[in-house]
């Protein structure tokens, strides 16, 4: 944003929605909140930290003195799976479901939190007998199986952190992760389904692990029961190795800053980050944000996270939150459409979902499909809906609203970042009047601003740099073993101040917009525009169901607008749909957002989380050799494009 800081606003969105009365008089958090945390940030957070049962109590709230290095609840001690399991068996909650499991093929398991300990514990004496220790990095492949959550708990049991790699990466991926943080033990499964096929989990572990030796120890779980190679020397089946083991362990507390997990942040540019997050501050932030947030009332909510746990938001509110505040939640293995595009709601239908949390590019799909298929199940259980991963379009907000939500339930838009381990910027369900799109406030605890280039915050109505003004306790602590590309890229824009690396805007009440990845502002002719904004005006056409934009080179704009939408199922048989949406552009935002070209496709490029990767679509609109795909959820989807981009010219 160097010459003209602010990004211009294209939104014309005016709409809002109140809280349903109902809704608010029960909620979780009151408007209040706000100012307890405004008085004193810090005894708000301490306030917070009761949330979770502490062996040792804490010293300080916060160590800032090694700036940029945070230590929050100094000397505190504490262990995680006792956090997330024991302490509610004690508590007589042994009977609660923690998981109602839903496999793709409809195979299905409940898991008590009584269950949970039992399984938690074998898998921790198991980790022990195969030499794990305090400290060694573990990496887990896995498909959404109960088996995954065991693992990880299992690991934080001992204070071992987990790295858990997507399962639908590739060897590459898994080999660059593994040597990256020295994992020695690796726990995966013969295989997943997914799209109504096995995944080869453990294929892939041994093409990953060809060239690295150390690691001693593959430890497999049978889910699809297919034949696979085996390697006497280094892998051992799951089952023999857990079911024999005694059912209780004695979990050992650690130091609040003990490390409990690293999330490689696959990005969508760049050689991926070690983000490491430690464990008394990650469960505070996930408690209370899952609690406030979410509005959880864990005696009655079927809470569900239609999200991979091989991303930040399954690891924070599939497992950590949820179990933290002795929720029950649903666990689905697979995919949307598998075996039929109803699946989703079935299940809602089937458990009885309250909450439903999942990213706007399920929204899209869903409303590409069309309303009538969420409107053959009953979906009155749903009390609240949340949106996470991207900028949701205000026409996929309101379809949510309207076909999922019958327009009765608060949507929460939530912006956070693997880095930041839980929401920090949200409406609150009960206390904000919400609008179609925005992200809105920081949430009680939180200090979110937005800079300019030089630093200085934008006046309502300017968009510039989403920052987060001080430390909060679900940080980041250090990216793995790069401690100077941690101060770079986040700490060295502003000295003392979290860079996201997001653009954002003010609306005119101080709201929060979230924009997008910096990097996907464009800039025609001297104007900067964000591309969510453009992206969204083609959305909010009745033929469009999802929208990429990038800025493409042009000799005389600089750059010129490209688009690509995916339109919907009823508008398949429309004439000259491309000219139709340009003049829908020009008439909705103005003739200086007026693509250049519009491509019909039937896909657009995606990380695994649903991200759309707007780089390589700009690879080809400047007609270069298209970049690295590793993380693309469906490599051939770019082939595919490029067919469709040649066919349309
Ligand atoms: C984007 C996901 C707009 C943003 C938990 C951020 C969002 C990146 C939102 C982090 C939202 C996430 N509105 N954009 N509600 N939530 N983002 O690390 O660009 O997978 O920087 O963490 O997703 O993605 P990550």
């Amino acid at each position: 944003m160097a010459n003209n800081p602010t990004i211009r606003e294209l939104s014309q969105e005016d709409r809002t929605f109140e809280p349903p009365p109902a809704f608010a008089a029960q909620a979780n958090v009151t408007a209040e909140l706000y100012e307890q945390a405004e008085t004193d940030r810090l005894g708000f957070w301490a306030e917070q930290a009761k949330r979770i049962s502490w062996d040792t109590d804490f010293d300080d709230v916060l160590d800032w003195s090694d700036a940029p290095f945070a230590k929050w609840f100094t000397d505190g001690k504490l262990n995680a799976a006792y956090n997330c399991v024991d302490r509610h068996v004690e508590a007589g909650l042994g009977d609660r479901v923690a998981y109602y499991f839903e496999g793709e093929g409809g195979d299905t398991r409940t898991i008590t939190y009584h269950d949970l300990l039992r399984e938690v514990s074998k898998a921790a004496n198991a980790l022990i007998e195969l030499g794990v220790k305090t400290g060694d990095r573990v990496a887990i492949y896995m498909p959404m199986i109960p088996e995954t959550v065991f693992a990880m708990l299992a690991c934080a049991r001992i204070g071992a952190p987990h790295t858990v790699i997507f399962g639908g990466f590739s060897d590459r991926a898994i080999a660059d992760r593994v040597s990256d943080c020295g994992v020695e033990v690796v726990i995966t499964a013969d295989g997943g389904y997914r799209r109504g096929k096995t995944n080869p989990l453990k294929a892939t572990v041994d093409q990953a692990l060809r060239d690295i030796p150390e690691v001693r120890t593959v430890v497999v779980v049978k889910r699809t029961g297919e034949d696979i190679d085996w390697h006497d020397d280094r892998d051992v089946w799951w089952h023999d190795v857990v079911d024999k083991q005694p059912e209780t362990h004695e979990p050992e507390f650690f130091d609040a800053e003990h490390p409990l997990y690293i999330m490689y942040s696959s990005g969508t540019t760049g050689k991926p980050k070690g983000i490491m997050h430690t464990t008394g501050g990650y469960l505070v932030g996930v408690a209370y944000t899952h609690w406030a947030v979410f509005d959880i009332k864990p005696e009655t909510d079927i809470y569900w996270t239609a999200a991979d746990i091989g991303w930040v938001t399954g690891h924070s509110y599939i497992v950590y939150g949820p179990l933290v505040n002795a929720t029950t939640s649903v666990l689905y293995e697979g995919t949307p459409d598998t075996p039929h595009r109803g699946r989703w709601w079935e299940i809602v239908q089937k458990y009885g979902v309250t909450i439903l949390y999942c990213a706007p590019t399920s929204i899209r799909t869903f409303m590409r499909w069309g309303r009538d298929i969420p409107a053959d199940y009953d979906l009155s259980s749903l009390r609240l809906l949340g949106s996470v991963g991207e900028p949701i379009n205000p026409e996929a907000w309101m379809w949510y609203r309207e076909h999922i939500g019958g327009n009765n339930c608060p949507i929460v838009d939530t912006w956070w970042q693997t880095e930041n381990g839980h929401i920090l910027i949200s409406p609150l369900p009960g206390v904000t009047a919400t609008k179609p799109g925005a992200t809105m406030r920081a949430l009680p605890g939180i200090t979110a601003d937005i800079y300019d280039e030089a630093g200085t915050p934008v006046e309502p109505g300017n968009g510039g740099y989403l920052v987060i003004t001080e430390p909060w306790p679900g940080m980041l602590r250090t990216l793995w073993g790069d401690e100077e590309r941690y101060k770079k890229t986040y700490w060295s824009q502003y000295p003392g101040v979290y860079f996201s690396g997001d653009g954002a805007k003010f609306d005119k009440d101080g709201d929060i917009w979230v924009l997008g990845r910096v990097d996907d502002v464009l800039n025609v002719s001297g104007h900067r525009m964000s591309t969510a904004e453009i992206e969204s005006a083609l959305v909010a056409h009745a033929m469009v169901a999802e929208a990429a934009v990038v800025g493409a080179q042009d000799e005389t704009t600089g750059q010129a607008i490209e688009a690509f939408v995916i339109l919907r199922e009823s508008a398949k048989e429309q004439d000259n749909a491309v000219g139709v949406l340009r003049a829908h552009v020009r008439a909705a935002i103005g003739p200086i957002a007026t693509p250049r070209s519009i491509t019909v496709v039937t896909d657009l490029p995606k990380t695994r989380s649903g991200k759309i990767m707007r780089r390589l679509l700009k690879d080809l609109a400047e007609d270069r050799e298209i970049g690295d795909t590793t993380t693309l959820a469906d490599a051939s989807v770019m082939e595919t494009i490029q067919q469709q981009v040649r066919a349309a010219r």
